[in-house]
């Protein structure tokens, strides 16, 4: 049982990304303890979500072992075996995707400490969750876009919060690295695309937005030799470069990685969520 310190900063996960691609569905699995590997199930099942319209923070722990300790179910033996570990206890933050609500996760990032209600948290890394089958449905849109443009729209507002958050001068300490793991999720689904091919299309797409808001900016009556600070600073990755990649947010202490894995489904179809359970515990 853990015991509420209202004074700790626990560091925190925030989970944001496109609505319906399932941050909640992982939110509750995990809050189940399913991100052991231990408990690796054959069948995962999660109850319905529905669209989320407000963020939702759950506590989560796990031992040095990496093993997911928010299960109350764990039976004896394991109690007797974790009773020598040491936990950390973190928190993860679940927000809506929905375009008129992504402020929640966007004014999370912007915000160094942040300190709600009974609880204090240090952001210390971003899983974007994308659906990897709607990216690899030409015909999933909402009203004409393809979902590969939904996701990297929001994805690129998140990048660029994330090196604002490094570049801002108002703060006296350095804001700590945060890490970003792109979640390619539903790989139960056959159509849903591989981690390499969804880390390819996003890179494409955010190439594809950053020009076209660059020529909003030469259009407003500037050449690119007059661009000011605040052009720069909303130029997403390395300044002047043709091509956007995911390596260039390490110039602004931003490591991205991309994943697959499902919540849902067949364990044997999927990787399940193991591996983003354990990249999240690595970055705390
Ligand atoms: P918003 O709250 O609207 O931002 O969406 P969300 O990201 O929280 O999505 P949610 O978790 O509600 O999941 C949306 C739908 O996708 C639900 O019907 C889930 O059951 C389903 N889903 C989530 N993960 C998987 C998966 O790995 N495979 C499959 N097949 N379906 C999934
Ligand atoms: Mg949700």
């Amino acid at each position: 049982l853990v015991t509420r310190t209202d004074y700790t900063v626990l560091p925190s996960v925030l989970l944001a990304g496109p609505a319906g691609a399932g941050k909640t569905a992982l939110t509750v699995l995990l809050e189940r303890g399913g991100g052991t590997s231990l408990q690796a199930p054959t069948k995962i099942s999660v109850p319905e979500t529905r669209t989320s319209t407000k963020h939702h923070t759950i506590e989560l722990s796990f031992s040095n072992t990496g093993e997911n300790t928010s299960n109350d179910d764990v039976n004896d033996e394991l109690n007797l075996h974790h009773r020598d570990t040491t936990h950390t206890r973190f928190l993860l933050r679940d927000t809506p995707g929905a375009l008129n609500r992504r402020f929640l996760a966007l004014d999370y990032i912007s915000s160094s400490t942040v300190s709600t209600t009974g609880e204090s948290a240090k952001l210390k890394a971003v899983v974007f969750v994308v659906d990897a089958a709607a990216l690899g449905d030409d015909t999933t849109t909402v009203s004409g876009t393809s979902a590969v443009t939904i996701a990297a729209e929001y994805l690129y507002d998140v990048l660029v919060a994330l090196q604002r958050r490094m570049n801002s001068k108002n703060t006296s300490k350095a804001p700590s690295a945060v890490s970003v793991l792109v979640v390619a999720n539903k790989q139960d689904l056959f159509t849903a695309l591989p981690a390499n091919v969804v880390r390819a299309s996003l890179e494409a797409e955010l190439t594809r937005i950053r020009v076209s808001k660059s020529k909003g900016m030469l259009e407003s009556g500037k050449g690119a030799d007059d661009l000011g600070s605040d052009e720069q600073d909303s130029w997403l990755g390395s300044y002047g470069t043709e091509k956007f990649t995911f390596h260039q947010m390490r110039e602004f202490d931003v490591e991205v990685d991309v994943v697959d894995g499902n919540v849902l489904g067949n364990a044997a179809a999927g990787s399940g969520v193991t591996s983003w359970w354990e990249w999240m515990i690595s970055r705390l």
